[in-house]
C-alpha cells in the first residue's frame, strides 16, 4: 500500500489535505483502516454487499475510536451512495468477486468527482493463460475456481472473470464503461495496481 497510492497521479496530496474515499468490497476493513490511519484529515466510507464483514468492520472502528473518520455500510458495488463525490474510490482484490464488473465500474464512474481516481488492485495475471503457468498461477487459480468464480457466478449477470483476469480484461471492463483513462501504475510478484480516470 505504502508504494501503491502513490504510483497513482496526485492522490496523495489529496489524501494528505483531506479527500473523500470509498473503499468498495472492503470486506473487514483492513485497506480502509491502514488508509486512514495513514490519512486521518481523510473522511472513508467502506462498502460491501456481506453484513457480516460490514458488522465486524464496525465493531473494530467503534473499538479503535474511528467511527468519527469511517461509515462501514451494507451496499453493492451498484448501488453504494456517493456521499457527494468521492476524490478516490478503491477497489482491493474485489472486481473480479462480483457478478456484473462493468455494472459497477459504471457506479464508480457516476460516483467520482469529474477529477477522481478509480485504484483498482487484482491479483496478478499475465493475459494468456500458458503466461500463467507459474507457482503464482498455480495458487491463484485454484483460489478463483473454489472462491471467486462461484461467487461472481451466483451474482447477476455472472461474468465470473476469476482471480487471473489479466490486465487487457480489466481494461475493457472499465473502459466499456466509460472511463477514458486507464493504465498499470504498479505491481507485485502477487498483484497488479490499475489507475482509471473519467
Ligand atoms: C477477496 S475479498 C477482498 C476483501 C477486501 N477488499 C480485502 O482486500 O481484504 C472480496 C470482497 O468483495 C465483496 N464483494 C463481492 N461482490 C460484491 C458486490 N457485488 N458488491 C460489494 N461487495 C462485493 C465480498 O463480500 C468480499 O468482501
Amino acid at each position: 500500500m505504502s508504494s501503491w497510492l502513490p504510483s497513482l497521479d496526485g492522490v496523495v496530496q489529496k489524501l494528505k489535505i483531506g479527500a473523500n474515499v470509498a473503499d468498495v468490497g472492503c470486506g473487514h476493513g483492513a485497506s480502509t483502516f491502514l488508509m486512514a490511519r495513514a490519512f486521518p484529515k481523510s473522511r472513508f466510507y467502506g462498502f460491501d454487499y456481506h453484513s457480516g464483514s460490514i458488522e465486524y468492520a464496525r465493531h473494530v472502528a467503534g473499538r479503535d475510536g474511528l467511527l468519527d473518520q469511517i461509515t462501514f455500510e451494507v451496499a453493492s458495488s451498484k448501488s453504494y451512495p456517493a456521499n457527494g463525490g468521492y476524490d478516490l474510490v478503491t477497489f482491493f482484490d474485489c472486481l473480479h468477486d462480483m457478478g456484473d464488473p462493468t455494472g459497477a465500474a459504471g457506479h464508480v464512474l457516476s460516483t467520482l468527482k469529474p477529477d477522481g481516481t478509480w485504484m483498482i488492485v487484482e491479483p496478478f495475471a499475465n493475459d494468456r493463460t500458458e503466461k500463467n503457468y507459474n507457482p503464482v498461477g498455480r495458487i491463484l487459480y485454484s483460489a478463483s475456481t473454489m472462491i471467486c468464480t462461484p461467487a461472481s457466478l451466483a451474482q447477476e449477470v455472472g461474468a465470473a472473470l476469476g482471480a487471473q483476469a489479466g490486465e487487457e480484461r480489466i481494461r475493457k471492463v472499465v473502459t466499456a464503461a466509460g472511463f477514458t483513462r486507464f493504465r498499470r501504475a504498479a505491481e507485485t510478484p502477487f498483484n497488479l495496481v490499475f489507475e482509471a480516470r473519467p
